[in-house]
C-alpha cells in the first residue's frame, strides 16, 4: 500500500517537473504576440462586413437562371470583398502616415516577428536589406529588393498582417508602416517623410524595372495557334547535319 503511495508521488513529482521544463521551454522559445489587436480605427471595414452579411441574410433569394440557385451579389457584399490595390493606386483609400508614427506601431506590431528595425527575427521574414543581391546563389528578396510595386505591399500589409490579426490595422496604420518599411530600406532618407495616398505614386521601387511582362499570348500564341501545315510544307528537304557529328551525346556517363 505505501509502496503505491510512493509511486503515485513520484510520479505526480515528476508530471510537475516536465510541465515546468515544457513550459520554461515554450515561453523562452516561441515568439510572443502582440497583446492586444489595433482594431481601434478599423471598425470601418468590419462595419462593412457585418451590414453586407446582414443584408446577405435577408436578400430576397432569386429563382431564375439555370439552376434557380442562388442570387447576385449585393453592392455593399463586393465593396466589403473588394480589397485589391493596383500598381496605378487605383483602389488605394485616402490616408497618410509619418516615419516616426510607423516606426513606433511598428515595434509594436510588427518588430517581434520582423525585427524593430524589420531585419527579420529568427526565421520570420525580413522586410529591408538585400539590395543588388538578386543575381546572387542565395538572393535576399525584400520588399526593398525585391518587390515592384509598392501597392502590392500595401495591399498585402492591409489585407494579411499582422500575422494572426489580419486586416486589423486601419488605412493610416498601414501607410505609416509602409512609409518606415521604406525608410528602413534606405528608399525614403527623410525621417519626416509622410506617405499618403497623394505622394504613392512618387515613390521609386528599386525594382520596378526587374520583372519581365507576360507577353507570350502576343508573341507565342499567334505562332503555336496557326493551322499546322499537314503537306506539301516545303519545296526542297535537305539533310544539313547529323546528331553524331554535332556529336551531342556526352561522351562520359555520370560525369
Ligand atoms: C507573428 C509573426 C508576425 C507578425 C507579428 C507580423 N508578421 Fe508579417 N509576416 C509573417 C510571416 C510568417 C510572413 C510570411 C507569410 C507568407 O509568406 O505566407 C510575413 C510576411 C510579411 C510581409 C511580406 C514579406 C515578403 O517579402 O514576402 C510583409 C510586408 C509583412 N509581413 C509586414 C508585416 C507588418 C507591417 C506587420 C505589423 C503590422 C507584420 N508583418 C507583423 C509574420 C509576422
Amino acid at each position: 500500500m505505501s509502496k503505491s503511495r510512493n509511486l503515485f508521488f513520484l510520479s505526480s513529482l515528476s508530471l510537475v517537473f516536465i510541465f515546468a521544463l515544457a513550459y520554461n521551454f515554450a515561453d523562452r522559445n516561441i515568439t510572443k504576440l502582440p497583446s492586444e489587436p489595433r482594431t481601434v480605427n478599423a471598425e470601418y471595414d468590419f462595419d462593412l462586413r457585418i451590414i453586407a452579411a446582414a443584408n446577405a441574410a435577408n436578400a430576397p433569394r432569386q429563382t431564375g437562371g439555370p439552376l434557380g440557385l442562388g442570387r447576385k451579389a449585393l453592392d455593399e457584399e463586393i465593396t466589403a470583398w473588394d480589397l485589391d490595390i493596383a500598381p496605378d493606386g487605383t483602389g488605394l483609400p485616402v490616408g497618410s502616415g509619418s516615419v516616426s508614427y510607423g516606426e513606433e506601431i511598428f515595434s509594436e506590431q510588427c518588430g517581434a516577428c520582423h525585427g524593430d528595425f524589420a531585419e527579420g527575427v529568427d526565421r520570420w521574414p525580413e522586410l529591408a536589406g538585400g539590395e543588388g543581391t538578386l543575381a546572387d546563389d542565395d538572393p535576399l528578396k525584400t520588399v526593398g529588393s525585391y518587390w515592384p510595386y509598392l501597392s502590392t505591399a500595401w495591399d498585402y500589409i492591409h489585407r494579411s498582417m499582422p500575422f494572426g490579426y489580419a486586416q486589423s490595422l486601419s488605412d493610416d496604420d498601414v501607410y505609416a508602416m509602409l512609409a518606415y518599411i521604406l525608410y528602413s530600406n534606405d528608399i525614403i532618407d527623410d525621417e519626416d517623410f509622410v506617405l499618403s495616398n497623394e505622394n504613392f505614386l512618387d515613390v521609386e521601387m528599386p525594382n520596378a524595372e526587374g520583372f519581365i511582362i507576360d507577353d507570350r499570348d502576343m508573341t507565342e500564341y499567334p505562332v503555336f495557334s496557326q493551322d499546322p501545315c499537314m503537306e506539301d510544307c516545303k519545296v526542297n528537304v535537305e539533310v544539313t547535319m547529323r546528331a553524331r557529328v554535332l556529336d551531342v551525346t556526352p561522351e562520359d556517363d555520370g560525369s
